[in-house]
């Protein structure tokens, strides 16, 4: 369970994030919000890749910062825009990530060859990553970030530039390892998220606007006695 506790962040004067109060238990948390809501700053603070101005981010009632070490084992980031060396096989670039996070050579080895499996890449694993398209690329994301098996996944808008059918098979992969996780997972469209999510996390004016299921939200909006479709509902929010 992670506890959000009246975090704020502020870049100079500019207020990015005023106040956050929420919780995230086990299941997939979609982050649906406009451009510039505050998305990357909120799951840069879940990562401990930026620490909030003021308040506090909780693991099962412990301080992230105070557990250091042994709560970045327990997460995987993919981040908005990822860095990765075009020269590297997916293989090479995985193993040399493993490396990094500290996982031992034989597991680092074993991993590898079950992502790349899952993650469609198995048979392309030798090529180099210049080679790949965006959604080759995106899918190495998202095994990099699950090299440790990590029981928070943090996704920053994991499927942008991915066509619908990509879109589609990422939804699937999603669900498939949801199972005893936290996944938060930001994203602008609507339906990426709107048959898979359990709740839906909005920000609005740089604060919370809503965490809740995606019927809930829904119903928030009625037109003709009638719940709203989930996209209707976004537009709504934002009007
Ligand atoms: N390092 C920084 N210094 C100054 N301002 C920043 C910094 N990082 C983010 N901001 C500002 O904070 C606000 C929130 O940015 P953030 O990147 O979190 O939004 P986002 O919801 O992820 O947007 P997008 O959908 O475009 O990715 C924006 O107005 C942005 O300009
Ligand atoms: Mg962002």
């Amino acid at each position: 369970m992670l506890t959000i506790e009246n975090v704020s962040k502020k870049f100079k004067g500019f207020t990015a994030l005023a106040d956050i109060n929420t919780e995230f238990a086990e299941g997939i948390y979609g982050i649906l919000s406009p451009n510039g809501a505050g998305k990357t700053t909120l799951l840069k603070i879940m990562a401990t890749l930026l620490f909030p101005t003021t308040g506090t981010v909780y693991y099962n009632g412990t301080d992230i910062r105070q557990m250091g070490e042994q709560y970045r084992e327990l997460i995987g980031y993919m981040p908005q825009h990822f860095g990765y060396y075009r020269d590297y096989s997916a293989e090479r670039y995985l193993k040399y990530i493993a490396v990094l996070k500290g996982i031992g050579k034989s597991e680092a080895a074993e991993r590898t060859d079950a992502l790349l499996d899952r993650l469609g890449l198995f048979e392309v694993k030798s090529k180099k990553l210049k080679t790949y398209s965006g959604g080759m690329l995106q899918r190495v994301g998202i095994a990099q970030a699950l090299l440790n098996n990590p029981e928070i996944l943090i996704l920053d808008e994991p499927t942008a530039g991915l066509d619908p059918m990509e879109r589609a098979k990422f939804r699937d992969i999603l669900v498939e390892l949801a199972e005893g996780k936290t996944i938060l997972y930001s994203t602008h469209i609507v339906s990426d998220v709107e048959d898979i999510a359990d709740r839906i996390i909005m920000l609005k004016n740089h604060t919370l606007h809503c965490n809740m299921t995606v019927d809930e939200l829904r119903n928030t909006f009625l037109q003709d006695g009638k719940a709203v479709t989930l996209e209707q509902a976004f537009i709504k929010t934002y009007q």
